[in-house]
């Protein structure tokens, strides 16, 4: 069986990103029935449904790499107690328009990291929430709340903390076979 596209998305739009960083290491820890690819939001302007008929370029790219996956990992931080606007920006503009939302029936898992204790936790609830209005089968276990310390991951996804690596490669373990449960059950797109 041919490996699973996985979109991946950064929630953070900054430079020295920890979220970033987590990303890099579960890109390298992904196991080969999982080919990753980042999905970029950056550039989107704020969605607005006057745009529904006539899609900017920007936001047609963006459709045509959602629609080129077939599961979804968002690795994201906690803004003010949710996921931060652009990250939620780039969901509005993925689900619309109306009857053409590019989250439904893909999988997706939600991780993230944040120097906090709780890691990230409220902004996952939400984002739970938001997906599943999206209609898109989340993994419900292994949860994720990675806090960070500094020199924790490297840029490049080295991770220094041998107890965290063990729990990110099982993290993505767990998420390689529930991929390939939902798609037992669901037709693959073509
Ligand atoms: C934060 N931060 C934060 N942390 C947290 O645990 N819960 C929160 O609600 C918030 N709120 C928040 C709002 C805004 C606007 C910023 C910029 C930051 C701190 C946050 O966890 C920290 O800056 C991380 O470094 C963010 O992850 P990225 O962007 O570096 O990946």
């Amino acid at each position: 069986m041919s490996a699973y596209k996985v979109g991946y998305f950064v929630g953070s739009l900054a430079k020295a990103s920890i979220n970033r960083k987590l990303a890099a290491a579960l890109v390298r820890m992904a196991p080969p029935e999982l080919v990753l690819s980042e999905i970029r939001f950056g550039d989107l302007p704020h969605y607005c449904y006057d745009f529904d008929p006539d899609y900017p370029a920007v936001a047609r790219k963006f459709k045509d790499e959602l629609a080129d996956v077939e599961a979804f990992l968002f690795v994201t931080p906690e803004y003010n107690r949710s996921i931060p606007g652009a990250l939620k920006n780039a969901i509005d503009w993925g689900s619309r328009p109306w009857g053409k939302n590019s989250f439904a029936r893909k999988p997706s898992a939600i991780i993230g990291t944040s120097p906090g204790k709780i890691g990230t936790a409220i902004a996952q609830v939400h984002l739970r929430s938001i997906l599943a209005f999206c209609n898109s089968p989340l993994m419900n276990s292994i949860e994720a709340y990675i806090q960070f310390e500094p020199g924790l991951i490297t840029d490049d996804g080295e991770v220094h903390n041998p107890a965290t690596a063990e729990f990110l490669g099982g993290f993505m373990s767990e998420y390689a076979g529930f991929v390939q449960r939902v798609y037992t059950v669901l037709p693959r797109p073509s």
